[in-house]
């Protein structure tokens, strides 16, 4: 006899791995979206795993990221510990049957990207890079007015992502053993803009500067397109700046307000006339994810039609072209 139960309405059960900042405001937004609940999460420290799941109402805590991926009652994990060990935790995942949302940057590096879309395809399971923007009412939006020629040809992109995040050797934004540096951790997103609306460029420069650990504490970068259109890009971990995105086009230029990222407004101005469009995020805008990756779970895809894996593929080999001409190297 068939379940009673709508596909539409299963729940489904979250474990996290790396109970960390984001992994947090992660187990919030999921108390938002409906037929999901967060079941279990894992630290390499028990008791953060039970403070954690203390916090957030979760039925299990695991002192071992492996012990939740072998639990039968895990049906997706959110990867949320530093970039350098998205690629192991997602291929212990998908070997073990789990769908898998892993945050940006899905890896280090194409090569390890590559092996991810693999094992997915391998294994049948769903992966998806948990790149939330692409997700944003504002951000579909901005794409939409675009892609219907509200700006006329696109001839430029002014991007910028920065803040000033205290020094810390023993974080992972500076530590080059967990991926440090302001280009993989903050840059991804005014990259991510350029190659939504623009594809890939044809060309890059790009220069960095370092902190005394040896990660990028800033990138100044630019994208040449054919015919002169250029994406200029800024991302620091030196100082606050406007964290704005100015897309012009032959025909109107459209500003998306800060934080570009997880904006909820953006103004077009056209023939000296400006309207401003406006959105609502849900929760703390990451509810639009994981409600996305929530319903391609219960349809039984393995792969994102928005975040697709040749957007991450084009996406990791966009920062490794930059990371190759700024210089910006991890063992
Ligand atoms: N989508 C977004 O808006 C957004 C925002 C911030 C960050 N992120 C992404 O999310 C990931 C995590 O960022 P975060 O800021 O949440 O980091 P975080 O606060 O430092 O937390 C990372 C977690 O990973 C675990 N971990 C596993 N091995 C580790 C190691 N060797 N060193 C340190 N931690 C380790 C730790 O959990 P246990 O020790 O308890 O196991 C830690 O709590 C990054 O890839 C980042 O790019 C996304």
């Amino acid at each position: 006899m068939g379940s009673c139960v709508q596909e539409s309405e299963k729940t489904i059960r979250w474990g996290i791995i790396g109970p960390g900042k984001i992994a947090r405001k992660f187990a919030r937004d999921l108390t938002k979206v409906p037929h999901a609940e967060l079941y279990a999460v894992a630290s390499r420290h028990h008791s953060r795993a039970e403070a954690f799941a203390n916090e957030h109402n979760a039925s299990r805590a695991f002192e071992s990221y492996e012990a939740l991926v072998k639990d039968p009652r895990v049906d997706a994990v959110y990867i949320a510990t530093p970039h350098t060990f998205h690629k192991k935790y997602s291929l212990i995942c998908l070997s073990h049957k789990k769908a898998v949302l892993c945050e940006k940057p899905l890896a280090m590096n194409a090569t390890e990207v590559e092996e991810m879309i693999a094992a997915s395809r391998d294994h049948q399971v769903l992966l998806m890079e948990a790149m939330w923007t692409a997700f944003l009412p504002h951000f579909q939006s901005v794409i939409q007015k675009a892609r219907e020629g509200m700006l006329g040809e696109i001839i430029g992109i002014e991007a910028d992502f920065g803040f000033s995040a205290s020094y810390d050797p023993a974080s992972r934004l500076f530590n080059k053993k967990l991926g440090g540096g302001s280009l993989l951790d903050i840059g991804i997103y005014p990259l991510f803009l350029a190659l939504s609306l623009l594809g890939r460029p044809v060309g890059v420069d790009a220069r960095a500067s370092y902190f005394e650990t040896g990660v990028d504490s800033s990138c100044l970068i630019t994208l040449h397109y054919d015919q002169n259109v250029k994406a200029q890009i800024f991302t620091t971990l030196l100082k606050d700046t406007p964290t704005e995105a100015v897309i012009r086009g032959s025909k109107g230029t459209l500003r998306i307000h800060p934080r570009f990222h997880e904006s909820s407004s953006f103004t077009v101005e056209r023939k000296g006339k400006k309207e401003q469009f406006s959105f609502t995020n849900l929760g703390e805008g990451f509810v639009h994810e994981i409600t996305h990756f929530c319903n391609l779970l219960r349809k039984g895809a393995t792969e994102s039609p928005v975040m697709t894996f040749d957007t991450s593929r084009s996406l990791i080999r966009l920062l490794d072209e930059v990371r190759e001409m700024a210089g910006v190297i991890y063992e």
